[in-house]
């Protein structure tokens, strides 16, 4: 018999019941719904609903329930339509009829997006962790290879020179803000709607506030009709995963166009490249592009709760169930491909040669426009001046660095024979050692500052379910 099913006549139509099951994917919330419904149970006695011997045999009842998920002996039955309602079946098989006062002043609007909140908030901090161990990655990665010195570019033309340590770091602040918009949205998930009922509040005088300590929420909501419609929290953790995808997506793609033949700056590890059936000499970036691919389902999950949401008439609408599988396949989807991305940055090879290979005479333009505006000729000016320079050398056929002093003096008088030191890769890189710039000294020193934040993200003595402490 359904959960509902008083008030019917006859059994739903079968497709309908399939079509409307979220059982096969809501099942592996099953750990936070006993969770919250012990608590739940605790409520009720304390508000004098049940007897404290009830509280207990439900309580032992749900636990039992528990043990038998986790040893993966949990049998799902046709009329378990979710998690909330295999639970309650269950529990009753196991302690008789009394499991039918838990619910009592409960419903599964606000009961849903409590499971779904303590959830969440659990793999956050999963997610938070493998996040850290990447940004570790990378901070590991650029201070072994000071060193490296490449072109950078912009528009994927050669730019100017850069330290490869100081590219590598760059993603170490994208991520970092991810960290940030991390905390940002725990914190608004880590309020609770239990005791919200359907969507006008609870009868029973049950005490939300210790409920939420019992559960770990530092809040509670403040209206129950805004409480059991409110998925602003998975829009925002989506809208995080996305963004945080498209992080990935664009490390991803710096690394497959450096890996390849043409550029060979880096060496993608064996162990996350893969082979053609066709072509035996091939050696595919495969995990690489893979996370360049994800962005298209993560972005996807964002935009498709949006447009379930819109237009939505207040309070609970079974539209809200569609919430669920996107969460899902977006913790999943990070949670393998953020220690995938660790360890392709981590055994890397970096090959310091080819990018001083890569490296144009002309990517020193920039330069050499500075070196007359130190002879104190304007930078529009000068910016001129050297763009002929180019010209001449590209007319004779030599590199830059090869124009004689008398074409360059012939160009403008201000060039003098201190001119060709100009042409060092390294001295321009040093150059740029204002705080953000790519000198060693100044990419050293944002090393240490990165090495700060991450000691910050370790802090130990999380409240279970609080993610407002952790930075
Ligand atoms: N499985 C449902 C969901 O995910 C639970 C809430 C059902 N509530 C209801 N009134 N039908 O949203």
């Amino acid at each position: 018999m359904k959960l509902w099913g008083g008030r019917f006549t006859a059994e739903p139509d079968e497709l309908t019941r399939q079509f409307g099951d979220s059982i096969h994917f809501d099942r592996r919330m099953y750990a936070a719904d006993i969770r919250g419904s012990i608590a739940y149970a605790g409520a009720l006695a304390q508000a004098g609903i049940i007897t404290a011997e009830e509280r207990d045999q439900l309580i032992a009842g749900l636990e039992q329930v528990r043990a038998e998920f986790d040893a993966d002996a949990f049998q799902i039955k046709p009329g378990d339509e979710d998690i909330h309602t295999a639970v309650e079946r269950r529990l009753g098989e196991l302690i008789g009829p009394v499991a039918g006062k838990l619910h009592t002043g409960r419903s599964r609007n606000d009961q849903v997006s409590t499971d779904l909140r303590l959830y969440l908030l659990d793999e956050m901090t999963v997610l938070r962790e493998a996040l850290t161990a990447l940004q570790q990655a990378i901070v590991d990665k650029a201070e072994a290879h000071l060193e490296a010195i490449m072109p950078g570019y912009t528009h994927l033309q050669q730019a100017q020179p850069l330290l490869f340590s100081h590219w590598l770091m760059s993603f170490f602040w994208k991520f970092q803000r991810d960290q940030e918009r991390l905390t940002d949205v725990a914190r608004r998930t880590a309020v609770m709607p239990l005791g919200s009922g359907a969507l006008a509040g609870n009868p029973l005088d049950i005490d939300r506030e210790s409920l939420a300590v019992e559960l770990g929420f530092p809040a509670v909501s403040e209206n129950s009709v805004d409480a059991v419609s409110d998925r602003d929290y998975v829009v925002e953790f989506l809208a995080w995963a996305a963004l945080l995808q498209i992080h990935l997506s664009c490390l991803a793609e710096d690394l497959i166009i450096w890996s390849s033949q043409e550029f060979g700056f880096v060496r993608v590890d064996e162990a996350y490249s893969t082979g053609s059936s066709l072509m035996p000499q091939k050696r595919n970036p495969d995990s690489l592009e893979l996370m360049r691919g994800k962005s298209g389902r993560i972005v996807g999950h964002l935009t498709g709760l949006l447009t379930t949401l819109k237009g939505l008439p207040s309070s609970y609408n079974k539209d809200l169930q569609e919430d669920k599988e996107a969460v899902f396949d977006a913790v999943d989807t990070l949670k393998l491909e953020l220690p995938i991305a660790a360890e392709v940055i981590r055994t890397l090879t970096v090959n310091h040669a080819r990018m001083a290979a890569a490296l144009d005479d002309a990517i020193l333009a920039t330069d050499l426009a500075d070196y007359l505006v130190h002879k104190e000729v304007p930078f529009r000016e000068s910016h001129h001046v050297v763009g002929r320079a180019i010209r001449r050398a590209e007319e004779l056929g030599v590199p830059l660095k090869s124009l004689s002093l008398a074409e360059y003096q012939a160009i403008h008088p201000a060039f003098t024979a201190d001119v060709y030191e100009v042409f060092d890769f390294r001295r321009s890189v040093e150059a740029r050692d204002t705080e953000g710039g790519t000198a060693p000294q100044a990419v050293r020193a944002q090393i240490e500052r990165a090495r700060e934040h991450l000691k910050a993200h370790q802090i130990p003595g999380r409240r279970k379910g609080d993610e407002s402490a952790t930075t």
